[in-house]
């Protein structure tokens, strides 16, 4: 577990010894907010970032009356990975945010490692009433201190529940309620999720190279169902989630598995993949048995979805880290590190006798539209400045080729600024690639791994009749062909991109129609 020795050794065991043995109650964490203008340079302005120290993970979703809940795996002493924390925000349209008190603290058993939590409409728990139902949290207590004694059972599941709309937490005192007896040492991430076929709570948790599932009356007691991985695959498996979607054509219920993976994704580091399938409540069968790629891109991490949330049947909301282990630990920002992508719905799409998984961004994003610029139609020979009443560094697009009369092989957009940094988006017709070459993006020195590439992705053709964009200071993220293909990019300019160039290689690129939108940023800023 390389990552989890990162940081002055020093500085985690000081920090760890630090917080008081937590008594089962309620648990009141410093506020998460720090001072900010949330304009310092890389700030992106209208993701969730933390006000300042270090982010992972996305935990803890469910929305309860009118709000959508997300914690995250939060260190609020550094600006690197610590002893883990869940940090805490709500919003009423999952696109502006209000931090909230950290949710969960390190404790006698260990820190607080990643996890889901649901609204208990039934009170299985006991933990409330039904007047007045449970919010509960699962998570990995992470013990350093076992861990660092060589055992194997130093990760275990635990919960902690909220009466107030997930104001203040309380830690069961029962606490592990699913100890690792399995002799794996990577044994975490709890994801839940009510079976009403079964009557049962069912948790997904990633254990090496594979996913284990569980089933509880009451969250409190869990016994083994089954377990999925891919034969003679021994990745390291992170942050599962499991949940039913319909196929929106027959109406048929899928299941959709996710996982994290830690190594060799799409593009080099850690990604976010996914299976379709069944679940009969004990076993999960991929059907047919392919890992497919949430998203192309090398950041899109840990990717999991809301419980609860208001959506049509065939709908599922979720958000990732927008960050990559190999890198996130050493990008250059100073007060802060890491943003989450934008909230994404994902839909399932029919294919080839199996079923893929699209990712759009939600509805709720158009309100923060400004100014439009509409571009027409427009046919692009070589190179063509595009200009309007938008910031290329912050900003949405909109394009939809025309086919029949491109006849360049290569086309795209480069951004760029004063300081001779650039980022391409390129697609290539003739090869079926989109790219995103970001050796060139910024300033290097960091990691030397950020600045490999390009980085590519299978491209549908037809894809090209809608692109959607969002460019947000240091994020890049694709949408083609509905959600059909995803590609999140993250980068660190030296000076915000101020330039924005279409460009068309051997013939012409002919947008059919484009518009692009300035957007406002989600953060009162000064
Ligand atoms: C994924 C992960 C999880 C773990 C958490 C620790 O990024 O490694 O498996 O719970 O981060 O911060």
């Amino acid at each position: 577990m390389k990552k989890y020795m990162f940081g002055v050794v020093g500085l985690l065991l000081l920090g760890f010894l630090s917080c008081k043995e937590e008594k089962p109650g309620v648990e009141e964490g410093p506020l998460a907010v720090m001072d900010t203008t949330y304009r310092e340079p890389h700030r992106l302005q209208f993701h969730f970032t933390p006000p300042a120290k270090w982010m992972n993970d996305p935990n803890g979703m469910f929305y309860l009356d009118g709000e959508y809940h997300l914690s995250y795996q939060y260190y609020p002493d550094s600006t690197v990975w610590g002893p883990m924390h869940w940090g805490h925000a709500v919003s009423r349209d999952l696109v502006r945010w209000e931090h909230l008190p950290v949710a969960l603290k390190p404790d006698s058993l260990g820190y607080i490692f990643s996890g889901g939590a649901v609204v208990d409409t039934a009170n299985t728990s006991g933990f409330g009433s039904r007047l007045n139902p449970p919010v509960v949290a699962a998570f990995t207590h992470h013990n350093p201190e076992t861990e660092k004694a060589g055992r194997d059972d130093f990760q275990s599941q635990s919960i902690a529940y909220s009466l107030d709309n997930g104001r203040y937490w309380t830690k069961y005192s029962g606490n592990p309620v699913l100890k690792n007896e399995t002799g794996i040492r990577d044994f975490r991430d709890p994801k839940i999720i009510w079976h009403p076929e079964t009557g049962k709570w069912v948790m997904a948790l990633a254990v090496y190279d594979q996913v284990q599932f569980y089933a509880s009356p009451d969250l409190k007691s869990w016994s083994y169902l089954s377990d999925f991985g891919i034969p003679g695959d021994t990745r390291l498996w992170e942050c599962p989630d499991l949940f039913p979607l319909q196929d929106p054509d027959t109406g048929q219920t899928k299941w959709v598995l996710i996982v994290s993976i830690q190594q060799e994704g799409p593009n080099g580091g850690t990604a976010t993949s996914y299976f379709v399938g069944d679940f009969d409540g004990v076993r999960f069968i991929a059907n047919p048995a392919e890992q497919q790629w949430l998203d192309w891109g090398t950041d899109n991490y840990a990717f999991v979805t809301w419980d609860h949330a208001p959506t049509g049947p065939g709908e599922r909301i979720g958000i990732g880290w927008m960050s990559n282990w190999q890198y996130a630990q050493q990008v250059p920002t100073e007060t802060w590190r890491s943003a989450m992508t934008l909230p994404r719905v994902l839909t399932l799409q029919a294919e080839d006798g199996g079923y893929s998984l699209n990712s759009s961004p939600v509805a709720a994003l158009e309100g923060l539209r400004g100014e439009r610029t509409d571009l027409g139609k427009r046919t692009i020979a070589k190179e063509e400045e595009v200009t309007g009443a938008f910031l290329p560094s912050q900003c949405e697009l909109l394009l939809h080729t025309d086919l029949e009369n491109t006849t360049a092989t290569l086309f795209g957009m480069t951004l760029s600024n004063g300081k001779g940094d650039r980022l391409i988006l390129g697609f290539d017709r003739e090869n079926q690639q989109v790219w995103v070459d970001r050796r060139q993006s910024g300033p290097k020195g960091f990691s030397e791994d950020f600045y490999k590439g390009p980085h590519t992705a299978p491209l549908e053709v037809e894809d090209l009749r809608d692109l959607r964009i969002y460019l947000d200071v240091a994020s890049l993220e694709v949408f083609a062909g509905q959600g059909a293909l995803n590609f999140t990019e993250i980068f660190f300019p030296e000076a915000p991109y101020d330039t924005l160039t279409f460009w068309a290689d051997e013939g012409v690129w002919v947008i059919g129609s484009g518009t692009v939108f300035s957007l406002e940023g989600i953060w009162e800023t000064p």
